[in-house]
């Protein structure tokens, strides 16, 4: 039978080069989201928003997925609010599904938040995870929209019958523009404003995250091993950490982006300095530089998430991962971390994106 994929969250960077990759590997590929754009050459646009269960049933009508790939979220004011939006978005979808029966199998998406607890929780809560995180960790008391998502999968798994797959990867680095978290793309524009201005590209992160051992997740490494896992029998029914499968200290990958951009630099020094204040005056900046340039996006806030890698950078634990779990049952892709970025921010030359 042929594999039928339903990307969810299509444009986003899990979905977007996920999508590349199932099409590249000859899948009949349906990108879903509420503004599907059709750059993927193959991608077939599904326009659905997943909180409006009759528009998705309408939406969906005529396609019989035999693969989910769910790698969307939506960023609410509070943990609790998060979960009851985003598990929303997976029940939603799978009940509108069930009833044609063709699912064969659910790859979700969540990341490693699943062992830090969330955004809310992360610099305050009393105890960290030990590292390097292990998928054998159990969960944590404080509430997660990971965890309730997860729920979600494994209840309508248990309904209809299909298997499933946990995916947690750590920071992901890849090409997508205007999604909600992108460190990669972030630190080209802060990069391409410090070439621009002069000023110093400044480590925005804490002396654990500066210091300490990393490791980030390529967007086309999950991409691998979401099709691995959902196509293989042994990748069945667990959950996976992900990551490139070397790891860095951020001490060492800054001075190798200021290179790439011929900029200077400065590490961690007493204090956090948050990218989100460095960047909170430079719109006018930005729509300078992107007039020169002749760039596509003038709005910095599209292409920048500065609250994300501060909080990412700005733990207080160095983070990093084992993968010995999809390792041992045979996925065994590697990625160079300093190819995620130099890759990324060859791309975004090419697209315009910075100059
Ligand atoms: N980005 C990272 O660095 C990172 C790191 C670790 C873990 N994760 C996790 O990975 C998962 C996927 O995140 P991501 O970063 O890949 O997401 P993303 O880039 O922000 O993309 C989200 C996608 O979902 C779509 N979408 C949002 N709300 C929707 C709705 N109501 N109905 C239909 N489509 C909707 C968006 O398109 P429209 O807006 O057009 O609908 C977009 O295609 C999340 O659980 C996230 O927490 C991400």
């Amino acid at each position: 039978m042929e594999n039928i994929a339903l990307v969810v969250g299509a444009t986003g960077i899990t979905g977007s080069n996920l999508a590349q990759e199932l099409i590249s590997n000859g899948w009949k590929t349906y990108g879903l989201a509420r503004n599907p754009n059709s750059n993927i050459s193959g991608l077939i646009p599904v326009k659905a928003d997943l909180l409006d269960k009759e528009n998705l049933k309408t939406a969906l009508e005529n396609i019989s997925p035999t693969h989910i790939f769910f790698t969307t979220w939506m960023r609410n004011d509070s943990e609790e609010e998060n979960i009851k939006v985003n598990s929303a978005l997976v029940r939603n979808l799978l009940n509108v599904l069930s009833p044609k029966k063709s699912v064969q199998h659910v790859a979700l998406v969540t990341g490693l938040k699943h062992y830090l607890g969330p955004f809310e929780a992360y610099t305050k809560s009393g105890s960290l995870p030990e590292t390097p995180l292990r998928e054998e960790q159990t969960r944590l008391e404080y509430p997660n929209f990971y965890y309730a998502q997860e729920d979600a999968v494994y209840e309508a798994a248990e309904r209809d019958g299909f298997t499933w797959s946990i995916h947690r990867p750590h920071t992901v680095i890849g090409y997508a523009v205007g999604n909600l978290m992108n460190m990669g793309t972030t630190l080209a524009i802060y990069a391409s404003i410090c070439k621009e201005t002069g000023r110093k590209f400044i480590f925005p992160g804490s002396s654990a995250q500066w210091n300490g051992l990393s490791d980030v997740t390529d967007a086309r490494i999950l991409a691998k091993q979401l099709i691995w896992a959902s196509t293989s029998e042994v990748g069945k029914n667990q959950a996976f950490n992900i990551t490139n499968g070397d790891i860095f200290r951020w001490k060492w990958l800054w001075e190798k982006i200021a290179d790439y951009f011929q900029i200077e630099f400065e590490g961690f020094e007493n204090e956090i300095r948050p990218l989100e204040q460095e960047l909170q005056n430079d719109q006018e900046l930005w729509e300078s530089i992107a007039e020169k340039h002749n760039l596509i996006e003038n709005n910095l806030s599209k292409l920048a998430s500065a609250w994300h890698t501060d909080l990412d950078l700005g733990r207080p634990i160095e983070v990093m991962t084992d993968m010995t779990n999809s390792r041992k049952l045979g996925f065994t892709s590697f990625q160079s971390t300093l190819d995620s970025f130099t890759d990324l921010f060859g791309k975004l030359k090419e697209e315009k994106i910075i100059p």
